[in-house]
């Protein structure tokens, strides 16, 4: 029988990818275009204009890697919110036009949920509750009745957006600079620990951490106390949503998987319950196509197509509203 291939366009933010896989969970392609801003943080119409302009060689680069041709796919998938307007509307335009040319059905899909179906996909964890941490998202969640369900969030920044913004405004850039620094620290400073519930604020945090260096404190202790404390409070979050669920397993997607001393208090937390941690591949934490294609296939199980005409984008999407009909 004939395979089924789904392509992905993910453009939420600094990534242009386009990702290729099969309804067996095979992924045949993953390229990704990154931008980095010559300063500061992304400036979302230059980030925008940067993804338009690498979107033909990416698409042409993801078919040839995959060895299929365009004909070939049964659905275009891509990544509808959250993330930036301008190169939401970017990548949504890519797929509408694709999906268009080759009259194949399109799937609007949202970001977190393919940050956390990939991660079940390549770990093989069935029920966990799941640490999705990234730039642009802290959150701790589970599925529950066909949703996933937020049972804490960062009240105001992202974790990875804390850490990223203490590095460039310290000199040193974004992460993992501040984890690095961090593992030639001695001294941990008292640092503000906002933890409500299953909730967490971060932006007294950065404030402090940005105050301690302007008082002459050495970087690297800064810089440890700053990633001990944001760790910390993830830890701390994720371990009541184990407690409270009854779940034994969880399951760390995002950019921020990617940091080695995070891993390592999850999973002291976790063997310490009886639990286990499982931890996104490091290939798929940050952004990318293929989880946005995953998704889409999954989608595509179910039907439900959605038109052209009403494939919008929605910046401030949140995990919750998708109703989860694969599981
Ligand atoms: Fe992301």
């Amino acid at each position: 029988m004939a395979k089924t291939y789904v392509l992905g366009i993910e453009s939420t933010a600094h990534t242009f990818g386009v990702g290729i896989v099969s309804g067996e969970g095979e992924i045949l392609a993953n390229v990704r275009r990154i931008y980095k801003p010559s300063h500061g943080g992304i400036h979302p119409r230059e980030a925008s204009q940067f993804l338009a302009s690498k979107a033909p060689e990416a698409l042409a680069e993801a078919f040839k890697t995959a060895g299929i041709r365009p004909a070939d796919i049964a659905a275009v998938a891509f990544a509808q919110g959250p993330g930036l307007g301008p190169c939401l509307r970017t990548g949504a335009t890519v797929a509408r036009s694709v999906a268009l040319t080759l009259g194949k059905p399109l799937y609007p899909v949202n970001h977190g949920v393919a940050h956390i179906e990939i991660g079940k996909l390549l770990t093989g964890c069935s029920d966990p509750v799941v640490l999705y941490v990234a730039g642009g998202n802290t959150l701790i969640t589970t599925l529950a009745e066909k949703r996933y369900r937020i049972l804490g969030e960062t009240l105001d920044i992202a974790a990875g957006n804390c850490l990223d913004a203490f590095g460039i405004s310290a000199g040193i850039g974004p992460m993992p600079s501040p984890e690095e620094y961090a593992r030639r620290g001695r001294e941990l400073f008292d640092m503000p620990y906002r933890v409500k519930g299953m909730d967490v604020s971060f932006s007294g945090l950065l404030t402090a951490a940005e105050n301690l260096l302007s008082q002459g404190k050495p970087l690297e202790d800064v810089c440890l106390s700053l990633t001990e404390t944001v760790y910390s409070m993830l830890t701390e979050i994720t371990e009541r949503a184990m407690a409270m669920t009854g779940k034994d397993s969880a399951l760390l997607v995002g950019g921020l998987a990617r940091s080695m001393r995070l891993r390592e208090m999850l999973e002291t937390m976790c063997v310490d319950r009886g639990g286990k941690l499982y931890v996104v591949p490091e290939e798929f934490a940050g952004d990318n196509g293929a989880m946005i294609a995953w998704l889409g296939y999954l989608h595509y199980r179910c039907g439900r197509p959605v038109d052209v005409s009403e494939s919008y984008v929605k910046p401030r999407m949140r995990i919750d509203e998708v109703e989860v009909c694969w599981s």
